[in-house]
């Protein structure tokens, strides 16, 4: 059945577990995150960006989410907007059945001058009291995703640097949290704490100094009862960029965060981990083996079943580190 994400989240803090959102476009990615659910007895995030929504289109993707809601009855389904740019993006997303939104006012990478501050906070309480009315859950953004390595900020659509800024510009600010929360209404707070989207996101093992989870302790601490998110929470493992290398890939050497960085998070109030890089990656590598293993193979299909059984494994991988498994 459909849940929001307030719904889904309350019962993950009463239970001190958290839950991964996964990236949808297609049918075989929703079918492969669903097996690994049942599989495990997790609740389900599935959240569409923009991109997928032009991708797909907002009337396949709505009746994709009523196909799965259909065939596996037994499980909570949050259908979850990612990264709603604007009031438009999030209302034609509510239009569409999703059950939550994501308004990330925070897109500007000087989202910390006082005037994006302001904006940020006004279109979100917007949007979270256009979504409440609608019985749909809100999650908000504060702080700057992007590198403590190089200061780099994330462009606006996730790729590329944006420019350059100071530890204290990306990170984000406990205090203005409390007031952001308070002034907004937000479901759940999506915070920067030296993650960033997409594959590359360190270049070694991340420490303290370049993946800051003490921002989200001392966030915690301000914010007990707030549903706080991880974005870009990846873990890029190494045997999913060997194996796209073994088959022709070329990625460059990366890390990722650490699965027991995002468990750690669990504990300080993390509710919804967003991952999206390592199904992208998990389903990528059995289409470069299935294409360099068998070169004569043309019929789509011998290359989208093992490519969702390996989404599927991920998935259920997640599930039972952040304790989502057994939780349906
Ligand atoms: O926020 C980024 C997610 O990984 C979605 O990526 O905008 O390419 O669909 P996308
Ligand atoms: P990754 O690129 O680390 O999977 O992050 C996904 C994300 O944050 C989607 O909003
Ligand atoms: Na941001
Ligand atoms: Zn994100």
């Amino acid at each position: 059945a459909r849940i929001t994400l307030r719904q889904l989240l309350d019962h993950a803090a009463e239970h001190g577990y958290g839950v991964p959102a996964f990236n949808i476009n297609n049918m075989e990615q929703g079918l492969a995150i669903m097996e690994a659910a049942k599989a495990c007895e997790a609740p389900v995030i599935l959240q569409a960006s923009r991109g997928a929504r032009s991708y797909a289109g907002d009337v396949m993707l709505a009746r994709m989410i009523d196909a799965l809601v259909e065939m596996y009855p037994e499980l909570p389904v949050c259908l979850h907007l990612d990264h709603g740019n604007s009031e438009a993006t999030c209302v034609t997303a509510i239009r569409h059945g999703f059950t939550s939104v994501m308004m990330d006012g925070s897109l500007e990478a000087d989202a910390k001058t006082p005037a994006s501050y302001e904006y940020n906070v006004d279109i979100t309480a917007r949007v979270a009291r256009i979504a409440h009315w609608a019985g749909v859950s809100v999650e908000g953004e504060l702080g700057v995703l992007g590198s403590l390595e190089t200061g780099e900020a994330e462009a606006e659509d996730g790729h590329g640097a944006a420019g350059k800024l100071s530890h204290d510009q990306m990170l984000t600010d406990p205090d203005q949290a409390v007031d952001f929360v308070t002034r907004t209404g937000v479901d759940a707070l999506a915070i920067a704490c030296g993650t960033s989207h997409g594959a590359y996101k360190f270049t070694r093992k991340p420490d303290g100094d370049i993946l800051a989870m003490r921002v989200i302790e001392e966030i915690h601490t301000k914010l007990p009862n707030t549903h706080l998110v991880m974005h870009g929470s990846s873990s890029v493992p190494q045997d999913l960029q060997d194996i796209i290398n073994e088959f022709g890939g070329e990625m460059p050497q990366t890390w990722g965060v650490p699965a027991e960085e995002i468990e750690r998070g669990i504990r300080h109030g993390v509710r919804k981990v967003n991952i999206d890089t390592d199904c992208r990656m998990a389903m990528t590598g059995q289409f470069r083996r299935i294409a360099a293993q068998n070169p004569a193979e043309f019929d789509p299909r011998k290359f989208l079943k093992p490519a969702m059984e390996a989404l599927t494994a991920l998935c259920r991988d997640r599930c039972e580190r952040f304790g989502t498994a057994g939780q349906a």
